[in-house]
């Protein structure tokens, strides 16, 4: 069960420096010369930001070398401050606590064939991916990489790099949505062991998921870099009655219903908690639900919810806890 992160390893910073518009790169060592804990392609940290806030962030360097670890962060303007403060004061020689590595984007083991799919800053968990998988012939990937601008596009030398002419493909739209990146001919066809891997903005995912209809759900994996779909502004309360013992739990606006049940003291299975990984997924019995998850599909939807960012269209909602 996933729990509070606990940001417990000191690390020092070894290298800041700016890697695209308003996207910076970050590499750590632990601050006692030790390893790093061992992590796999995809996985993030928490980091503690000196100002208070706890942020999660892909790592972005080779599983493989466990001296360092990195992180790209995009500067967001309309964030929480997270990510302003880091970019705005981070320099060579400050030292941040960060948790140990978890991983809710996993590389599955029985797969040879991967399309990674990536909009903006959401590039960070697939050079983790590329650095495990090219090496290993037997497993191939493409990378189709949605980015605005030259200048906005972080790794781009790096992606460019002569090994990678097939594997890779960037994608400039000019944030003009009708030059968007055409999915169709590139999830149309489905081979044997495939999968594919979006993260990136909400409407990137979303088209993903819309184009992938024919796929099995399993074979689709999406990672949020953003919680905004778990609070919108207009979010109101509404109960969530527990079909086990008819417990009524309140779930103000502003908190999602597991962190309500939670703070009942239910122990509640989760992972991403960004409506991705399908962990929270619980069976809903009575109520109508706003879904705002990238695990269900449609037919499920009626009867299930990922209680993690969904929310109520009515005043309660009965589950099955
Ligand atoms: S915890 Fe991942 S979908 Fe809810």
């Amino acid at each position: 069960m996933s729990t509070v992160p606990q940001a417990n390893i000191p690390v020092r910073v070894t290298r800041a420096e700016k890697i695209a518009d308003g996207i910076h790169l970050f590499e750590m060592r632990h601050r006692d010369g030790a390893e790093l804990p061992a992590f796999t392609a995809g996985s993030h940290i928490n980091l503690q930001v000196p100002n208070g806030l706890m942020r999660k962030y892909s790592l972005c360097s080779d599983p493989a070398d466990r001296s360092h670890y990195c992180v790209a962060i995009k500067r967001e303007d309309n964030g929480r401050g997270g990510s302003i403060y880091l970019v705005d004061n981070t320099k060579v020689g400050d030292e941040w606590m960060i948790s140990a590595p978890d991983n809710a984007f996993a590389l599955p083991q029985r797969g040879d064939n991967f399309i990674f799919i990536a909009g903006g800053i959401g590039i960070t968990p697939f050079i983790a991916m590329i650095h495990a998988l090219k090496n290993d012939p037997a497993k191939k990937f493409k990378l189709y990489y949605c980015s605005r601008t030259p200048e906005m596009t972080a790794f781009r030398e790096e992606l460019s790099a002569p090994e990678f002419k097939d594997k890779v493909v960037i994608h400039y739209d000019g944030g003009d949505p009708s030059k968007a990146l055409d999915l169709w001919p590139i999830v149309e066809e489905r081979k044997n062991r495939e999968h594919i891997y979006c993260c990136g903005p909400r409407g990137l995912m979303q088209a993903v998921r819309d184009a992938t209809g024919h796929w099995t759900p399993t074979s689709i994996h999406f990672e949020a870099f953003s919680e905004s779909e778990a609070r919108r502004e207009d979010d109101t309360p509404f109960t969530v009655k527990l079909a086990s013992t008819g417990e009524t739990i309140e779930v103000p606006a502003g908190t999602t219903i597991l962190e309500a049940m939670r703070a009942k003291g239910h122990a509640v299975p989760s992972s991403c908690e960004s409506g991705t990984c399908g962990t929270c997924r619980t069976k809903l019995l009575a109520g109508e639900a706003d879904h705002r998850d990238l695990v269900l599909t449609e037919n499920e939807r009626d009867s299930q919810i990922m209680i993690c960012v969904s929310r109520a269209k009515s005043p309660e909602l009965t589950i099955d806890r």
